[in-house]
């Protein structure tokens, strides 16, 4: 932890969680946190889908749910930002509390289940950021009451595509009755179907890339399918993962009882074994964002290491506050070096070589 959330830390950590999220939306909105020096290190920057990312280190989707922050959060110094998820619908999510921290093991509990103001009013705010110093993701969910799940992800296309720098298909929260079915691999099938549709008719000529986000808690058989189903439809990438319901041992806190999906440090090691075995299901054949867990240099040059070309943190942000991006990249950038990878590129994968 460092400067000044070093300060506001002992406060927002006597908050209730969803209380102190609220604060630190509001603070950020209002311009009261200062922003970061972005990092500048030949090392880490890429070009991916014909966009600069300046480091590979990306907001993960949760934190800015209505698009009210990406600007303030570009300029925390991280290399992208990936907004929502957003529903067509406003909608309150689950009954509070939903929210847990569990301190002592650096991670997280939710069961949000897609709180939000709907898809009019992610558009409205996402059209008023006026500079984007780096790429901004939107990433798509369905209404909890909806029946048909594909009408819902073409809404957002519709509505959204035209300010998206990619697009992610989010079947993966577990807070949402049914969502995580539609990873199989028939209901996926359709639904990317419906998805390409909708994308071709709002930008025939200059489609966001589109991306799938999965969750953690797959059988072999389950990754095989989505792996094929990813190259099928020609997908622009993957995003693993999303929070399990798996408790790990060795879990402390007495919060480990509450229902929902867990984040944070013990989801290092079953995210980055997912994301690995996308890698390899994939023959490296698509970009992958790698997340779960992350915390450190060494954590984001693991999941490189094992396939991804880009990450995302969320639950380390809670604990360490925005520093974190800053560090996270310089670590990195020296990990690459002691490894004898003169750029992030020769580093993807290199587990697998
Ligand atoms: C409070 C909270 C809310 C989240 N909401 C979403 C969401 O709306 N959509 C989504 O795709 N992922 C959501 N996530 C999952 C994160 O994007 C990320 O995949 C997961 O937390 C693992 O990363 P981490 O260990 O760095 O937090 C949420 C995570 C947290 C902690």
């Amino acid at each position: 932890m460092t400067g000044l959330y070093s300060c506001v830390w002992p406060l927002l950590s006597r908050l209730d969680p969803e209380t102190a999220h609220g604060l630190a939306i509001f603070a950020l909105k209002r311009g009261l946190v200062p922003s970061a020096r972005r990092i500048d290190e030949h090392r880490l920057r890429q070009t991916l889908w014909g966009m600069d990312f300046s480091n590979p280190v990306g907001l993960a989707a949760g934190f800015d749910k209505n698009a009210e922050v990406v600007q303030a959060m570009l300029g925390q110094g991280f290399g992208f930002v990936e907004a929502g998820t957003v529903t067509p619908k406003p909608q309150t999510g689950n009954p509070k509390p939903r929210l847990f921290r569990l301190t002592g093991d650096g991670a997280v509990i939710n069961r949000m289940g897609f709180n939000g103001a709907g898809q009019d009013v992610f558009h409205r705010n996402l059209a008023g950021v006026k500079t984007r110093p780096g790429p901004v993701g939107v990433n798509l969910g369905k209404n909890a009451a909806s029946v048909d799940a594909a009408a819902d992800y073409t809404a957002g296309v519709r509505a959204l595509a035209g300010l998206a720098d990619y697009l992610v298909i989010n079947v993966s929260s577990p807070n949402t009755p049914g969502l995580r079915a539609l990873q199989s691999r028939d209901q996926l099938s359709e639904l990317l179907d419906a998805v390409r549709a909708a994308l071709r008719a709002v930008a025939p000529s200059n489609p966001p890339p589109l991306l799938l986000k999965v969750a953690p808690d797959l059988t072999d058989d389950d990754k095989r399918d989505i792996a094929e189903v990813a190259l099928e439809q020609k997908l622009d990438g993957l995003i693993a993962t999303n929070t399990t319901i798996d408790r790990p041992a060795g879990l402390t806190d007495a919060n480990r009882i509450e229902k929902g999906g867990l984040s944070g440090r013990p989801l290092f090691d079953a995210s980055t074994k997912v994301l690995a075995d996308f890698y390899r299901l994939t023959d490296g054949r698509l970009p992958l964002i790698g997340v779960g867990g992350i915390a450190s240099g060494a954590d984001a040059y693991a999941k490189i290491r094992a396939g991804a070309s880009l990450v995302q943190i969320y639950t380390a942000l809670v604990f360490e506050g925005p520093g974190l991006v800053r560090r996270i990249n310089t670590e990195l950038a020296d990990l690459l070096a002691g490894g004898g990878f003169a750029h992030i590129n020769e580093a993807i994968g290199a587990d697998h070589r």
